[in-house]
């Protein structure tokens, strides 16, 4: 491979996001409709052995980290033989590359021994609520206990840093905050909220019923003095020092303090797929590429890092929501 994936706006690319299946155990009021979408075709999800194509390719190019999404990751039979595979691709260089999840928790108990076994190096664990009942109303299943369950592997286990997902949703769990950081601590975690963006199933995101990074430190700052970590990288959260440390609590302010400008991303979906943002509305299909037309993987890769555009538009009148629901791009 001749570099590093490079855009047009100088972003150096480094971190790819494998949606692994479009399928959750859960149905989560601000990702899915109540009777799940429409899934993808069984016959356009890619295999173990194009999935490790596609990620030999990216790892030539300069890519380092990859990070298993969903749907739900563990939902996939053959989650250990990924992690496995991947974890042995090697950088240019020959350095390790980074093999990260994030996961709902169900079934992480489970699994988990082998998934450290096969090479994972981090995980990510959405919990939006510590209350069944709301638990319940929210991802409409009766899960809290399985997902707990997973967690407290996590924490058991040796992977670290272990960060915590909750969704800020008014008048559903934004009286919980604190409580969530607490939780976290408790778990040697680290806490982080994110502003939830208009990639719903039903359309109904609005701006002005988000809570907002300025919100969520406010809540915050009710318990803790909050000191900001300066330097990011590309990574979407802000962090915070807690009453001096050494604990920290994450904000991913997509809406309110956009990242894009340092945006180190791109998406392959389930179904073989490349998107160059979140919000993209194309996509460069990998399938025919894979499945024996012709074409090669790398320049697919280049040309979807060529058409990113400075960063996504929620502001912008104009703006058009993703046909593809947030569970069938992986967040
Ligand atoms: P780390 O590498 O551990 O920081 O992971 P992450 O925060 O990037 O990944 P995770 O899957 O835990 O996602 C947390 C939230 O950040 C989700 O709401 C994602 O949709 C969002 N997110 C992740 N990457 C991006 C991105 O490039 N742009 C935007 N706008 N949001 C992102
Ligand atoms: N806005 C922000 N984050 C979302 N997630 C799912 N849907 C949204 C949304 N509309 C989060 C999940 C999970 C991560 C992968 O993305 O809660 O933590
Ligand atoms: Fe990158 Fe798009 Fe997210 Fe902005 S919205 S940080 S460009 S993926």
């Amino acid at each position: 491979a001749s570099g590093p994936l490079v855009d047009r706006f100088g972003r150096v690319h480094r971190d790819l996001r494998v949606s692994l299946t479009d399928r959750c155990s859960l149905r989560c009021t601000y990702c899915m409709p109540e009777q799940g979408n429409e899934w993808l075709a069984r016959t356009s999800i890619l295999t173990l052995d194009e999935i490790v194509r596609v990620a030999g390719t990216a790892a030539e190019c300069g890519i380092t980290t990859f990070r298993l999404t969903g749907g739900e990751p563990l939902l996939r039979t053959d989650i250990v033989e990924v992690v496995r595979r991947l974890a042995a691709l090697r950088t240019p260089s020959g350095e390790r590359v980074e093999i990260a999840m994030t996961t709902n928790g169900i079934r992480l108990r489970e699994v988990l021994p082998e998934l450290v076994e096969a090479g994972l190096s981090r995980l990510n664990i959405s919990i939006d609520t510590l209350d069944r009942e709301r638990f319940l109303a929210l991802t409409r299943r009766d899960r809290l206990d399985d997902v707990l369950d997973g967690i407290a592997a996590a924490a058991a286990s040796g992977l670290r840093p272990l960060k915590l997902n909750a969704v800020a949703m008014r008048g559903v769990n934004d009286g919980e905050l604190v409580d969530l950081v607490e939780f976290a601590l408790a778990h040697d975690a680290q806490m982080r909220f994110i502003e939830q963006m208009p990639l719903d199933a039903g359309h109904t995101w609005d701006r002005t019923q988000m809570v907002t990074r300025d919100e969520i430190l406010t809540a915050l700052a009710q318990r803790w003095t909050l000191a900001a970590v300066p330097g990011r990288g590309g990574a979407p959260a802000e962090r915070f020092v807690l009453d001096g440390g050494p604990a920290t609590v994450g904000v991913i302010a997509s809406v309110t303090a956009p990242f894009c400008g340092d945006c180190d991303r791109l998406r392959l979906t389930a179904d073989g797929q490349l998107r160059n943002c979140l919000f993209s509305t194309s996509e460069y299909d990998l399938l025919p590429v894979l499945r024996g037309s012709g074409g090669s993987v790398e320049r697919m890769l280049r040309s979807c890092v060529a058409g990113k555009l400075p960063g996504h538009a929620i502001d912008d009148p104009s703006f058009l929501q993703p046909a593809r629901g947030m569970n069938a791009i992986g967040g």
